[in-house]
């Protein structure tokens, strides 16, 4: 299993002790105002079960990321293959959801960055995707500091989306 360090930040695989703050991240509405809702503590249980699964499957997946020095989980970033299909998969796309308090510094783009150079460097992937909804401008800001491009012909009904605003997704690229 991969282990990730920046200068400030370690990308690694779960803990139990992640539950707690996952769980308080996933009902905070203003982390999930681009998603269809909040989650329960069953659901945002299950979420990193199935994560903590794909990581031990593959060596990599959304890490949870830990200040060094600081809080010991702070949120998620890392890879991950879309699990439905679009024009633009199969694909693996870059991903994150920090709590609240964590915003602000810089953590997401950081630890984005280690994320991208493992899928290009150890990976070889020839690609990484993002996407969001239009609306989700600090998630789109972190794909362009990232350097990823978007292309309004790829923008895209989410299928696992329901009708509404939240439909619309804007995908954004960046080749290896
Ligand atoms: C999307 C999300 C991860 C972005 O977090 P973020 O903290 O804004 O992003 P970054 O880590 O790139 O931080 C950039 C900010 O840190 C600031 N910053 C402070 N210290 C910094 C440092 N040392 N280095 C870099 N940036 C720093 C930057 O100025 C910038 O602030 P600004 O947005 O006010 O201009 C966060 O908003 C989130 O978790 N949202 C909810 C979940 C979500 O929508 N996920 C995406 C779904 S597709």
């Amino acid at each position: 299993m991969s282990e990730l360090r920046t200068g400030r930040l370690v990308l690694r695989q779960w803990r139990d002790s992640d539950l707690d703050p996952f769980a308080a991240l996933n009902a905070d509405p203003e982390v999930m105002r681009h998603f269809p809702g909040t989650l329960s503590r069953e659901q945002s249980d299950d979420l990193a079960r199935a994560i903590v699964t794909a990581i031990d499957a593959l060596g990599w997946g959304l890490w949870a990321v830990e200040v060094q020095g600081g809080p010991e989980f702070i949120g998620f970033v890392g890879l991950a293959e879309p699990g439905f299909e679009a024009h633009f998969t199969p694909a693996v796309e870059v991903g994150w959801r920090l709590a609240r308090e964590h915003w602000g510094h810089g953590y997401a783009t950081e630890a984005a960055q280690a994320a991208i150079d493992f899928g290009f460097d150890e990976l070889e992937l020839p690609e990484i995707v993002s996407m969001t909804t239009p609306q989700n401008v600090r998630s789109r800001r972190v794909m362009e500091r990232l350097g990823m491009t978007r292309d309004p012909c790829d923008d895209f009904d989410h299928p696992r989306i329901p009708d509404g605003p939240l439909r619309r997704h804007v995908l954004y690229r960046l080749k290896r």
